[in-house]
């Protein structure tokens, strides 16, 4: 019997969430500052060949899902030549994408092709140029939603991430509702989270899971859909409706005890946790000349570190004071 990444509670870690680069074509307000932000150096980096290595040994221990985030996976040079070669990986079922779109839409086809390649999730805070421009600092909505259009048509899964932000997009989320009439998308609305790289935003209201489900409520009747345990939404069908909506209560609910995931940093840092600070440094280690039996061994000892329950885990230790990126933790 094949050996699995078994926790100390019991939970068994199939996911993982790989983060390609830190580096990013936009700005997100949420996500990071205008300027100084602090990048690693690319000899940092974990190289293509290196995540290979990490995921092929990971889906030893049964792995059989990945979801590749960033920053923008789409910067990193290479990236979809690594798609094709994660794809030999005789043992994944599933390599998902979070991206911002906007610089996408020619690799649709690519995409489609790879039969690994299931879902991808796309970030798209706002349907309305200006205003997308001012969440992201950049000008590119219309190549977004090219890239969302163009998704749609695909024969790709496809999920928008809508960031709730307060004074800026709570007055769309009826029309990102609205959408979900005649497009086959899932709406996901995300409870914003205090992981802005300088800690220095400050949220005005709080729109939470109730707030969010209540505007949706104001307009739509909406009927709950059963979904996978360890999803990070709620999620919510509409009569006549072809897509969906859900809402990911990041920080008014934890799904810790159903929690499937680990994830690996764009410089090799093993984190068993959003919320923790990661654990082990595997670029390190595999520089070290690591075997791929010494990955296991590390693979299988460090899941038994995990927090039973890492948001309260770390909320406890930190006391609030959280100054990371979601680009350098990967979401
Ligand atoms: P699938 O469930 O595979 O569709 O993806 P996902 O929702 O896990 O991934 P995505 O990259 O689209 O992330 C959406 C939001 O969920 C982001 O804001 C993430 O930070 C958040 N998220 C992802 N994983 C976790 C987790 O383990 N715990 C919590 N609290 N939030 C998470
Ligand atoms: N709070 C909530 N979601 C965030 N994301 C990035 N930063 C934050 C934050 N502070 C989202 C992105 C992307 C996903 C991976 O995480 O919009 O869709
Ligand atoms: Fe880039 Fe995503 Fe962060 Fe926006 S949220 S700056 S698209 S990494």
């Amino acid at each position: 019997m094949q050996q699995q990444l078994i926790d100390s509670f019991g939970r068994q870690m199939d996911y993982v969430r790989l983060a390609v680069t830190d580096r990013c074509n936009l700005r997100c307000q949420y996500c990071m500052p205008a300027h100084g932000i602090e990048i690693a150096p690319r000899a940092d980096l974990l190289t293509f060949k290196e995540m290979y290595r990490i995921i092929r040994v990971l889906t030893e221990l049964g792995v059989t899902k990945v979801r590749l985030t960033g920053g923008e996976p789409f910067v990193r040079k290479d990236f979809v030549k690594f798609l094709e070669m994660l794809s030999f990986n005789d043992l994944l079922e599933a390599i998902n994408i979070t991206t911002n779109g906007a610089m996408i839409s020619k690799h649709i086809p690519t995409l489609e092709q790879l039969e690994k390649i299931k879902h991808i999730n796309l970030s798209i805070d706002s349907l309305q140029k200006e205003k997308f421009h001012q969440i992201t600092r950049r000008d590119v909505f219309p190549e977004v939603y090219e890239t969302f259009e163009a998704l749609e048509k695909s024969s790709l899964n496809l999920k928008l991430n809508v960031v709730v932000q307060a004074g800026f997009n709570t007055d769309e989320i009826v029309d990102f509702v609205a959408l979900t009439k005649d497009k086959n998308v899932a709406v996901r609305f995300i409870e914003e989270m205090p992981f802005n790289g300088k800690g220095q935003r400050e949220m005005k209201e709080n729109w939470n899971y109730a707030k969010i489900l209540e505007e949706i409520k104001s307009q739509f009747e909406i009927v709950p859909i059963v979904s996978e345990k360890s999803s990070t939404s709620r999620n919510f069908s509409i009569d006549g409706h072809k897509g969906s909506v859900g809402i990911i209560p990041a920080f008014t609910r934890t799904i810790c005890s159903d929690c499937n995931r680990i994830r690996v940093t764009p410089t090799g840092t093993f984190k068993n946790c959003l919320f923790d600070d990661g654990v082990f440094n595997i670029r390190d280690f595999l520089r070290k000349g690591a075997s791929n039996e010494d990955l296991k061994e590390l693979f299988l000892s460090l899941v038994k570190e995990k927090p039973e329950n890492g948001f309260v885990a770390e909320a406890n230790r930190k006391k609030g004071d959280v100054s990371e990126s979601m680009s350098t933790i990967g979401g």
